[in-house]
């Protein structure tokens, strides 16, 4: 695998769910694997669980870790090609990602979206030009519309934790105050699909995800609708797609509550984290026995193993 920024990159996901589940049962199988192996970790945005659960999954696996804050330690990049640099921009993205493919076997980045042009988020241009200018594989720790590493690990959890072949899952838009990425719904949407659940996206209309991510998925803006006789219930917010990174006002109402919990069946409750509580979801509901937010983030490191075993191997 040379690399993974969205599902696109693998062959066989459900292969791959199948291989993270392995690494959580004998997670030193391969701790000589990595020997002298380094990976290097860039983070343009902040992180907890995608920082520490991929060096976890790297140390697991024997190699080294070196990780750096590019927006306060590194240079300014530049990612245009032809750019005349005599602004704030520093280094470029073609130096930059060849620089540190001498250093790294591995490299992961996270790039959030900037909001400020559509089209130049999607385009992934800084994930992309990692890509593009890397001599080593890259893996997406998170990018403008995509966040890989967490589908894998819902789709793990999902699979633990569900009690029919095919269960009804809901991705629910939720609450927040500050404008969000679309990635983390946009993956889920993508890996669910190819688990061929019952999926059912509930958003308030001008909520709706790109067209060609969500085509074929039930899509509706009643919640407690959605709601009823759901296995697992997909919390996330994410700002509008159509109005770019507007935020929704008025609509507290979209809250996780245990009265909207109680419409389901006996629905588990997701979240990837960080969560607002009592903004995103009641107090009552992530601390309840069906929360499995934990988890989660615990799948978090044998989803990541699984794809730098992959690419440890030289694996598709
Ligand atoms: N879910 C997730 O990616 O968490 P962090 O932003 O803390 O890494």
């Amino acid at each position: 695998m040379k690399k993974f920024s969205s599902i696109g990159d693998v062959e066989d996901p459900e292969a791959l769910v199948n291989l993270a589940l392995e690494q959580k049962f004998n997670p030193y199988k391969w701790d000589q694997l990595g020997k002298n192996k380094t990976l290097g970790l860039l983070f343009f945005n902040p992180s907890l669980r995608t920082r520490m659960s991929t060096q976890k999954a790297a140390f697991n696996l024997g190699m080294n870790v070196m990780v750096m804050n590019l927006n306060s330690d590194g240079w300014t990049l530049e990612f245009e090609d032809g750019s005349i640099m005599n602004s704030t921009s520093q280094e470029h993205i073609r130096e930059a990602a060849a620089v540190v493919s001498q250093y790294c076997d591995i490299i992961g980045v996270r790039t959030f979206p900037t909001f400020k042009s559509r089209e130049d988020d999607y385009a992934e241009k800084v994930l992309n030009g990692f890509i593009e200018h890397a001599s080593v594989p890259v893996i997406s720790l998170e990018s403008a519309t995509r966040h890989p590493l967490q589908s894998l690990a819902d789709m793990m959890t999902i699979k633990e934790h569900k009690a029919k072949k095919k269960p009804k899952v809901v991705l629910s838009w939720v609450p927040h105050p500050k404008a969000l990425p679309q990635a983390v719904a946009n993956s889920f949407v993508e890996w669910a699909k190819e688990a061929e659940f019952d999926l059912v996206i509930a958003n308030p209309q001008g909520f709706e995800l790109e067209a060609s991510i969500t085509k074929g998925v039930q899509v509706v803006c009643d919640q407690e609708e959605a709601f009823k006789d759901a296995d697992f219930i997909y919390a996330k917010n994410w700002s509008s797609f159509d109005d770019y990174g507007k935020i929704g006002e008025n609509l507290d109402d979209w809250m996780i509550t245990p009265e909207r919990m109680a419409l389901t069946n006996q629905g588990k409750f997701m979240h990837c984290l960080p969560v607002r509580r009592n903004v995103v979801v009641h107090d009552k509901v992530i601390d309840s026995e069906n929360s499995l937010v934990i988890k989660q983030a615990e799948n978090r490191v044998y989803a990541a193993q699984a794809v730098l075993l992959k690419m440890l191997k030289d694996e598709n």
